[in-house]
């Protein structure tokens, strides 16, 4: 078990016992100095003790809240219940070189995906422009444009507030000129405004990915490119979440001609539920 994790069990085994410190120690997202905890309802009288608790144990936290509803909505926000410390959602959350300011009651953001981000940036090359069109507070497109001297990375999204927190972020992470944030809905903007343009595209949406698999394809260069697809998968005990996605992002994507670069379970959301990603090459979309 990580430190972290192991810190928050032992607070959490103290305060509620063994029966819930496992999963919420398991469920635990830290966000800058904020902790957010999922507390099942029957331990909720003792939540706030075990925010003060926590509070005191782990000094690189400042507040502490409770996460009251799942993710939800097409800006795919938590409804969040104030625990302990300072009462505030604002804070600044650091990773891989990058600092990124986050409101988590006003947007998505989830620590848990760093290394996707990560994996994704360390594939994009010099001289390549490249279209987010899910991009929240811009964690892709940042450390992307970070990473390289030479590149161009428009960073769509829906929400008003994740727009304003990315603006402040590529002017935080001086890559103002290389991350172009865009308000609006990504299918729109991918028709509308560019249509042949890229030569990579992220998909970070897993709701989404399948719907926007079209607009996406109008996007690319007329020569292919790649796109990074993300998918919720059912996969049974034995069966491989990844061979799941690549059957759903094969019927979708029908006689269009592609090649698997890569593919992995970024995590489990839930029992035999998976996040999955695809790397995938499209070779040519002018017949689209
Ligand atoms: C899972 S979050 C993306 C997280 C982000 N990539 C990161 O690494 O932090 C999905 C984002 O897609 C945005 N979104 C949802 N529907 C959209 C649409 N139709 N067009 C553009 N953005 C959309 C949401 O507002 C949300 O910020």
């Amino acid at each position: 078990m990580p430190r972290k994790s192991r810190l928050i069990f032992n607070v959490a085994s103290r305060v509620l016992g063994a029966e819930y410190a496992r999963d919420i120690s398991k469920s635990i997202d830290v966000i800058g100095d904020i902790a957010i905890l999922k507390i099942p309802n029957r331990a909720e009288p003792l939540s706030r003790e075990l925010g003060e608790e926590l509070l005191r144990e782990a000094p690189y936290l400042r507040v502490v809240l409770r996460q009251s509803s799942p993710v939800t909505g097409d800006f795919r926000i938590r409804n969040l219940e104030w625990l302990a410390g300072e009462r505030r959602t604002v804070t600044y959350h650091r990773e891989y070189g990058c600092i990124f300011k986050v409101d988590v009651a006003k947007v998505y953001f989830s620590p848990r995906l760093g290394n996707e981000r990560r994996r994704v940036a360390d594939m994009v090359g010099e001289g390549e422009v490249v279209l987010n069109m899910f991009a929240g507070v811009g964690g892709f497109s940042i450390l992307i444009a970070k990473r390289l001297r030479n590149v161009k990375v428009y960073s769509v999204d829906l929400n008003p507030e994740a727009v304003q927190l990315m603006l402040i972020n590529t002017i935080l992470n001086k890559v103002s000129g290389k991350v172009i944030s865009i308000l609006g809905d990504s299918k729109t903007i991918a028709y509308n405004l560019f249509q042949g343009c890229f030569d990579r595209i992220l998909m970070p949406l897993p709701e989404k990915a399948r719907e926007y698999l079209t607009p996406a394809l109008h996007a690319l260069k007329p020569g292919g490119g790649v796109i990074h697809y993300q998918s919720f998968v059912h996969a049974d005990k034995g069966e491989d979440p990844v061979k799941g996605a690549l059957k759903e992002l094969r019927e979708s994507l029908g006689c269009v001609d592609f090649k698997i670069e890569g593919g992995r379970v970024v995590r489990e959301v839930g029992p035999f539920r998976y996040q999955v990603a695809l790397d995938v090459r499209v070779s040519r979309t002018e017949t689209l």
